[in-house]
């Protein structure tokens, strides 16, 4: 649903306290509901569609410090923040049109151009790189990721109750030599994301998953016939949701000790990284167009047509459009390990 830029979001009238508070909570039940209307009212704006005015300098440093505020197991911060300056974008054009040639060396003029652009979009920018090394015995690196996660979050959340928009973004750049090196970025360093921060000219919410799509109660290994899923002969509705694309999220559907049946939700232009599950897959689009790439082949799936990937293969997903796939996964059995 497109709406004009509200400003600063007010509480939200439906909230309301459960009525015994723990002794944890925060002191009064006026800013447990602020920070419920803070969180709940947050959404990203597209680079494209942040303009002046930006953040002032405190306001920044206000935001950066949330960000500081963050979980951070061994208090390692395993994140910075580099600041990319109005007066450096043409530099970063620069950089983004020599990543664009590091990985397509015949890239268009048109290309080219476009590239440029993305440097010039939002008025305040930030890099966020992740601090890998030296590594850290009891820190794995997925909790790096999970710390730098929360403190974008609290500068994402900071922005918002600030009355500005915000939003992460990534793209190939971010993952070339030429980039890491126009960054100084050192061993154990990645750019992980851009931190676009501005006043939103129009606002672009989606809807928000509720609480039984996010937790599931935990199920003790070898007890799944229990699972909260489609039992035999439940019918499932997997036809086009068409207009109700725009709000649906991905759900599983079903899943038995042998199989799994998924429906992803896709927004154009978002996918999923290169991953590989253990069982083979079928990749199904319901509606909408998508890319199935592998390391040595891609393709595109429109409506009503599906792929198989052998157990094991990496892919990535990308849609073209807003897309539903309906993804069937066997899923790793004894049977199966047994075969030859
Ligand atoms: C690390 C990271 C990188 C992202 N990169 C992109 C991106 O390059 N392009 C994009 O459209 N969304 C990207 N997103 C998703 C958006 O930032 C945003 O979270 C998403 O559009 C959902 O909007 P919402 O925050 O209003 O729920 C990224 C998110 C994260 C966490």
């Amino acid at each position: 649903m497109t709406t004009p830029f509200p400003g600063r979001s007010a509480p939200d009238a439906g909230f309301e306290m459960p009525l015994e508070v723990p002794a944890s909570a925060p002191p009064d039940a006026e800013t447990a509901a602020l920070a419920h209307a803070l969180i709940t009212g947050r959404f990203s704006v597209s680079p494209k569609r942040l303009v002046a005015p930006g953040p002032s300098a405190a306001q920044l440093q206000h935001m950066v410090e949330a960000a500081g505020c963050a979980p951070d197991h061994e208090l390692l911060r395993p994140w910075r923040l580099i600041h990319i300056a109005a007066s450096q974008r043409e530099a970063l054009a620069d950089v983004f049109v020599r990543a664009l040639l590091e990985r397509l060396p015949t890239a268009s003029s048109d290309a080219q151009a476009q590239s440029r652009e993305k440097a010039f979009r939002a008025p305040e920018l930030l890099l966020a790189v992740a601090l890998l090394e030296p590594s850290h015995g009891s820190v794995p690196e997925s909790e790096r990721y999970v710390a730098m996660g929360a403190a974008l979050m609290n500068l994402l959340l900071a922005a918002h109750g600030m009355g500005f928009a915000a939003m992460l973004t990534s793209g190939h750049a971010l993952r070339t030599t030429c980039f890491a090196q126009a960054f100084g970025l050192r061993g154990g360093e990645r750019a992980v994301c851009f931190v676009s921060i501005g006043t939103a000219t129009e606002v672009r919410r989606r809807s928000r998953p509720s609480a039984h799509e996010l937790i599931t109660p935990w199920q003790p290994s070898g007890d799944t016939m229990a699972l909260p899923h489609a039992q035999p002969l439940d019918v499932i509705d997997v036809r086009p949701l068409d207009a109700g694309l725009q709000d649906a999220v991905t759900t599983s559907l079903l899943k038995t000790p042998a199989l799994q049946l998924m429906r992803l939700i896709f927004r154009a232009g978002n996918g999923m990284p290169q991953h590989s599950v253990q069982g083979a897959i079928t990749i199904h689009c319901l509606e909408g167009e998508a890319t199935v790439t592998t390391p040595s082949r891609s393709c595109n799936l429109r409506a009503g047509q599906l792929v198989m990937l052998s157990g094991g293969e990496p892919h990535a997903v990308n849609a073209v459009t807003d897309a539903s796939l309906l993804v069937t996964v066997l899923l790793h059995t004894q049977s199966s390990e047994s075969r030859p």
